[in-house]
C-alpha cells in the first residue's frame, strides 16, 4: 500500500496554498522516507507562490525541514530507521565537471534537474488522489507529512536538538552563517556589514561573529529585527528608513567602507547598498534575490577599485558536513536558533504563516508537525 499524508499544494501563483491528501511513489532502493517534524517558511517558498520564481505546478513547496527517518530503501547503508535528519536542497552527484570542481551548488544535474521541479533522478515522488503528478520544489516539498528524498538529502544530526531549531538549520541558517564562514573571508576584527535582518541575515551576524569579526554593523528597515541582530551579535544597528548604512559604515571605518558586505534582504536598493558600502578592495556577498528577469541598476563608481563581488546560493554549504556542525553550534550555545522562531503553526494555518512573512512580521514561522 502506498503512503498517503496531508501536504501543501501550490496549483497556481498568486493562490493560496491547498491542504491535499497525496501519495507517495513506491520508494527507490536509495530513496528514505522522512517524517517531517518540522518545517521552516522561507521567503524563497513565498518567491514561487508569487510566481517571481517560476515553476511547474502543482508543486509541494517547503525546504527547510527536520525530521526522523521513517523507512530506507534496499541500497542504502548509512542512514537507520529513526534517525534524526534536516534536509539538504542541494543533492549532487559527485563527479560532473563542477563537483570536480568543489562546486556542488552548480552540479549538473542540480542545475539541469532544479527548474523541472523533480526529484534528483528525474521522477516525481508524489501525486495527487487524481493521479496527477506533484513538482517538488527545491528537490524537496517539505511542507507535508512526509517527504521521500534520496539518502544524500537527508543529513543526520544529534537526537537533542529540537526539530522546530533542527529545521532552520536546512536553509536560512544555512545560507547566513555559511555566507560568512565558507564564502567570505573574513578576518580577525575585520568590519561586517550584514544588510536585511531576516533568518538568513540574523544568521549572518552570528556568522559573522564566530568569523572574528570586530565590528558587525546590521541594516534593516525595522526596529525589532534590529534589536534582536543586536542581541544576536551585531555592535551597531541602522534602520535604512531612517539612516543610511553607507554613512554609518563609513562613520566606522575613518571612510573606507566594510571590509565585508553580507547582503540578505533581496532588495534592488540593498543591492546597490553594498557596493557603496563596501570599501575599496572589499568582499560582498549577495544572497537574496529578485525575480530572475529584472534588472538592478549600479552607480558604475561604485563597483571599481578591486572589489570582490559573489552571489551565493547556500552559503557555500557542504550539508554533511556542515549541518552537524550548526546543530552542535546551537547544542553548546553558540548559534542562536530560538531567537529565530517568531511563530510556531499546524499545518493548516500555513498561508496565514506566509501572510505574516509577506508582511515582513515574521523572522521564521514554524510548521510543527
Ligand atoms: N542564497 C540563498 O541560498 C538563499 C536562501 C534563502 C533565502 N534567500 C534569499 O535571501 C533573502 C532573505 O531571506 P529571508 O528569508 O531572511 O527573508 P526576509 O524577508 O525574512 O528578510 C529580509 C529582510 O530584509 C529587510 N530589508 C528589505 N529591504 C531592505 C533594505 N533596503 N535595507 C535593509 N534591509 C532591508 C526586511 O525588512 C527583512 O527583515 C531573500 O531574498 C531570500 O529569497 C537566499
Ligand atoms: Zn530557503
Ligand atoms: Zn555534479
Amino acid at each position: 500500500m502506498s503512503l498517503n499524508y496531508r501536504a501543501a499544494v501550490l496549483h497556481q501563483s498568486g493562490m493560496p496554498l491547498a491542504i491535499e491528501r497525496v501519495s507517495a511513489a513506491p520508494l527507490g532502493p536509495t530513496d528514505v522516507i522522512v517524517k517531517i517534524r518540522a518545517a521552516g517558511l522561507c521567503h524563497t517558498d513565498l518567491e514561487v507562490m508569487s510566481g517571481s520564481l517560476r515553476y511547474p505546478l502543482p508543486m509541494i513547496l517547503g525546504h527547510e525541514a527536520a525530521g526522523i527517518v521513517e523507512e530506507v530503501g534496499s541500497a542504502v547503508g548509512d542512514i537507520r530507521t529513526g534517525d534524526h535528519v534536516i534536509l539538504s536542497w542541494n543533492p549532487h552527484c559527485g563527479h560532473c565537471f563542477y563537483c570536480d570542481r568543489d562546486l556542488p551548488i552548480l552540479c549538473e544535474t542540480y542545475l539541469g534537474e532544479g527548474p523541472k521541479g523533480v526529484h534528483f533522478d528525474g521522477q516525481s515522488k508524489a501525486s495527487l488522489s487524481s493521479g496527477e503528478h506533484l513538482a517538488h520544489l527545491m528537490f524537496l516539498g517539505a511542507f507535508a507529512e512526509y517527504c521521500v528524498v534520496p539518502a544524500q538529502q537527508a543529513i543526520v544530526v544529534p537526537r537533542d536538538i529540537p526539530f522546530d531549531r533542527a529545521c532552520l538549520i536546512g536553509c536560512g541558517v544555512m545560507t547566513g552563517v555559511g555566507a560568512a564562514l565558507n564564502v567570505a573571508d573574513i578576518g580577525y576584527g575585520d568590519t561586517v556589514l550584514v544588510i536585511g535582518c531576516g533568518a538568513v541575515g540574523l544568521a549572518a551576524v552570528q556568522g559573522a561573529v564566530m568569523a572574528g569579526a570586530g565590528a558587525i554593523i546590521a541594516a534593516d528597515l525595522d526596529d525589532a529585527k534590529l534589536a534582536l541582530a543586536a542581541r544576536l551579535g551585531a555592535t551597531a544597528t541602522v534602520n535604512a528608513t531612517r539612516d543610511d548604512p553607507v554613512e554609518a559604515v563609513r562613520a566606522a571605518t575613518k571612510g573606507r567602507g566594510a571590509d565585508i558586505v553580507l547582503e540578505a534582504a533581496g532588495q534592488p536598493a540593498a543591492f546597490r547598498c553594498t557596493a557603496e558600502a563596501v570599501r575599496p578592495g572589499g568582499q560582498i556577498i549577495w544572497l537574496g534575490k529578485i525575480d530572475v528577469a529584472n534588472d538592478v541598476s549600479f552607480r558604475w563608481g561604485s563597483l571599481m577599485s578591486e572589489k570582490r563581488i559573489r552571489r551565493s546560493s547556500y552559503g557555500g554549504a557542504r550539508p554533511a558536513r556542515d549541518f552537524p556542525l550548526l546543530a552542535q553550534a546551537y547544542l553548546d550555545g553558540r548559534l542562536k536558533l530560538d531567537e529565530l522562531i517568531s511563530g510556531r503553526i499546524a499545518l493548516d494555518d500555513i498561508n496565514r504563516g506566509f501572510d505574516d512573512l509577506r508582511a515582513g512580521k515574521a523572522i521564521r514561522t514554524v510548521i510543527q508537525f
